[in-house]
């Protein structure tokens, strides 16, 4: 019996991939522009740095971690997220000492939640992420959030909606939540079992609940940003004050909730508004993390980031039309005719490839034909033809793939020959 891939996951193949190596490319490029580094964190990590940094009462830690005893009895999780292991990092590795501040961090790579597989949701999927840690200044939120919406627009999409919230300090998070208390404590029992849990220990997670989301509580709950004391309330203008100069439109929602609970001021999403992306729209999460550092064991250090998924980046892409159609071709392919001319181009071709370009030859004793139809299918600009009369003759035909011109060259000078050409 054939073993099928586990729900969830995905296998990306060539012919899709390079898209994928593209995003990755923009991201890096963009990254190297904006000044963020790269930061690579182990795909495990101790279950307790994602009960103490997500939250225990958020979905992801009660009930979508991947979490395993190892032989030595210890509790480990695949990270279900990016940010409390680069902040878990950072605390340990002191990148606070650095000299160079704030520290700026992206990473890439694969993140793991036992979610409900559909369209756009995967067990395992691949983030892309910042965190710029050590900055107070509301300008950060805003470079944080055009950076993503760069790396959006340089690969294509148009149709993004752009929604941000403040959740506010510590201390209008305090009054919002006793606010929330108050107003869902008398009928507290109309709602799931999940929500009364909630009441007590996070009354904000309520408003997150996929239950309970059309209960008329619900539209009437106290704003945070009704809440937010003058501190917040500045902040909060700044940060808009500067995505408008930056013009990168973007609509308030007090009913921003994400699904973490470490944020604090700043959080935001990037939705896509492509018709037919389907259900899930969110394609970017991020925000203020303030405290986030001291919560695992670190001097108290301001963060804030973002995270998007490759997934349901390139889902927009579909959605939208973009094309996303990569077939770079190969500069040069080596047709063969006879024995000795085929052992030949064994040599050549890796001449050809070390001179820096992409090349390949037969493998499946194709007739001549076969040969330039395999050329055909891997897009070759160039086919070089050479027989064994050739071979003995030292020269070799070059043909244009898109001209049909054809060229009789020096074989022993083929090289220097074919360099010329793409210069
Ligand atoms: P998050 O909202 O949980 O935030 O995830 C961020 C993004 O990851 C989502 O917007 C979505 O694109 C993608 N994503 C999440 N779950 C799935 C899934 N099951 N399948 C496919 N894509 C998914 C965070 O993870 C925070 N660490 C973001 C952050 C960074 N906040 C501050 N810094």
């Amino acid at each position: 019996m054939s073993i099928s891939i586990p729900r969830g996951t995905q296998d990306i193949l060539p012919g899709d991939v390079e898209l994928w190596q593209q995003i990755e490319q923009k991201a890096r490029e963009l990254c190297e522009k904006y000044q963020y580094q790269e930061i690579r964190t182990p795909i495990f990590e101790h279950t307790e740095l994602f009960s103490r940094g997500v939250g225990d009462t958020t979905d992801i830690v009660q009930k979508e971690m991947y979490t395993f005893e190892d032989r030595g009895s210890r509790s480990l999780t695949l990270r279900p997220e990016g940010t409390a292991p680069v902040v878990r990092s950072f605390v340990e590795k002191k990148m606070f000492g650095y000299a160079k501040q704030p520290v700026k961090l992206y990473y890439m790579g694969p993140m793991f939640r036992y979610e409900r597989p559909q369209a756009g949701r995967f067990r395992q999927f691949v983030q892309f992420g910042v965190e710029a840690l050590g900055s107070n200044d509301p300008a950060i939120d805003a470079e944080v959030i055009s950076l993503v919406m760069n790396l959006y627009k340089e690969m294509g999409l148009k149709k993004l909606k752009l929604i941000i919230n403040s959740l506010g300090d510590k201390e209008s998070r305090q009054a919002h939540r006793d606010a929330l208390i108050q107003h869902f404590q008398p009928r507290i029992g109309e709602f799931c079992s999940d929500c009364q849990k909630r009441l007590e220990k996070n009354p904000l997670r309520i408003l997150d609940c996929k239950v309970d989301r059309d209960h008329e509580l619900m539209e009437s709950a106290p704003s945070i940003l009704d809440y937010l004391n003058e501190e917040s309330k500045v902040y909060f203008e700044k940060v808009q004050k500067y995505l408008t100069m930056l013009d990168i439109p973007f609509e308030v929602d007090s009913n921003l909730v994400r699904g973490l609970d470490y944020y604090n001021h700043t959080t935001f999403e990037v939705m896509s508004d492509a018709e037919g992306f389907g259900a899930i729209t969110t394609l970017c999460g991020g925000g203020r993390y303030n405290g986030l550092a001291e919560e695992l064991g670190g001097p108290e250090t301001p963060g804030i980031g973002f995270a998007l998924s490759i997934e349901r980046f390139i889902a927009a892409l579909k959605a939208e039309g973009v094309d996303t159609n990569i077939n770079e071709g190969i500069d040069c392919y080596l047709a063969a005719l006879g024995e000795e001319a085929k052992d030949y181009t064994v040599g050549l071709l890796q001449k050809l490839r070390l001179a820096g370009f992409s090349a390949e030859r037969d493998y499946l004793d194709r007739k001549f034909k076969g040969q330039f139809k395999a050329a055909d299918r891997l897009n070759a600009r160039y086919v070089a033809i050479l027989g064994d009369d050739e071979l003995k003759n030292n020269i070799i035909n070059v043909k244009n793939m898109e001209t049909g011109e054809q060229v009789e060259v020096a074989l022993d000078s083929f090289i220097e020959y074919f360099q010329e050409l793409q210069q």
